[in-house]
């Protein structure tokens, strides 16, 4: 395994173990609801937000202990962020992570109900981080407005927007892109160096920003050429929603140029960057060439 890949998995075993540990605590009713939760938290996920805030952590020095629960807040918020993207009348999608999706095993009422309290909880937690003073208040605001009408959920509505729309154009896609899952992914990057007295945080800004491109340019290049069982979620459904996608824009061949322009684009922003930013940088290779 190269050192990117042990470096990942050391990551990601260490975010899951924090996660299990905070779902086991996790109780509510109806029996249903915790279990709804749980379904969709606990089904898998490469959980690349977690694994980079806590790179971008290592990489500013910020506090382990701290970070982790921002770390869950997050991949709590992009859970519910998957649920309702699912759901019959956004993506009607019926499987995710390799299972049937939250509604097609709960029904649609409870999924709705399960996106809602993992938000709810994942804020609950944000706020709880207030406690430790003006930069933990400073980064869970900072994670609160990328999640929020100025950020994913603005991306959301214009993804719906655009759906079948004969008039969108670049600057469209960008907007799409830029909020629904870019502002996500500056979040992970840039909360650390929140808690790290702002430590490179107009370069971690717009590193996420183009990492966030690369991201959702993948995913849609992944879902015509991807396969299910790689990807854990059904493919060919943008062309056949009518999605307005890089691919829809642009043509296959071309998205892929893009592709490789935009990782030139996060090479270029960490050689900003003083310190070792070979993990960020194995980061954009893995996005690059991900097959899940
Ligand atoms: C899927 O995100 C939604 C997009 C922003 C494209 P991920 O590809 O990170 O999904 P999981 O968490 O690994 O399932
Ligand atoms: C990203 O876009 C969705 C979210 C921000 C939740 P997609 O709708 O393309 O994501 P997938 O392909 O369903 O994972
Ligand atoms: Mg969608
Ligand atoms: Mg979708
Ligand atoms: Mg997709």
């Amino acid at each position: 395994m190269s050192e990117f890949n042990d470096k990942y998995a050391e990551y990601l075993d260490g975010f899951n173990t924090k996660l299990n540990g905070f779902c086991s605590e996790l109780d509510c009713q109806p029996e249903i609801l915790c279990e709804s939760l749980k379904y969709s938290l606990l089904l898998g996920g490469k959980r690349i937000r977690p694994v980079l805030m806590m790179a971008t952590g290592d990489l500013l020095g910020a506090d382990r202990k701290k970070l982790y629960n921002y770390a869950i807040a997050l991949e709590l918020i992009h859970t519910y962020s998957l649920i309702h993207d699912d759901l019959p009348e956004m993506d009607n999608d019926d499987f995710r992570r390799g299972k049937p999706s939250n509604h097609k095993v709960f029904g649609v009422g409870n999924a709705v109900l399960a996106g809602d309290g993992l938000l709810n909880t994942a804020y609950s937690l944000l706020l709880e981080q207030c406690y430790g003073g003006k930069e933990c208040i400073s980064a869970s605001k900072y994670m609160c407005d990328c999640a929020g009408i100025n950020g994913m959920i603005a991306g959301q509505s214009a993804d719906l927007l655009y759906e079948n729309s004969k008039d969108a154009d670049e600057s469209a896609l960008e907007y799409i892109y830029e909020n629904k899952t870019a502002k996500l992914i500056c979040a992970a990057l840039v909360v650390p160096s929140i808690l790290c007295e702002n430590k490179y945080c107009v370069e971690l800004k717009e590193f996420g920003s183009a990492l966030g491109y690369l991201f959702q340019l993948t995913d849609d290049i992944l879902d015509v050429e991807g396969s299910f069982e790689k990807l854990g979620k059904s493919t060919g459904k943008d062309e056949k929603e009518n999605k307005f996608t890089c691919v829809s824009l642009y043509g296959l061949e071309n998205s892929k140029l893009k592709a490789d322009l935009i990782c030139d684009r996060c090479y270029g922003i960490l050689d900003c960057i003083k310190g070792d930013v070979s993990f960020l940088r194995g980061m954009v290779d893995n996005v690059r060439t991900r097959i899940n």
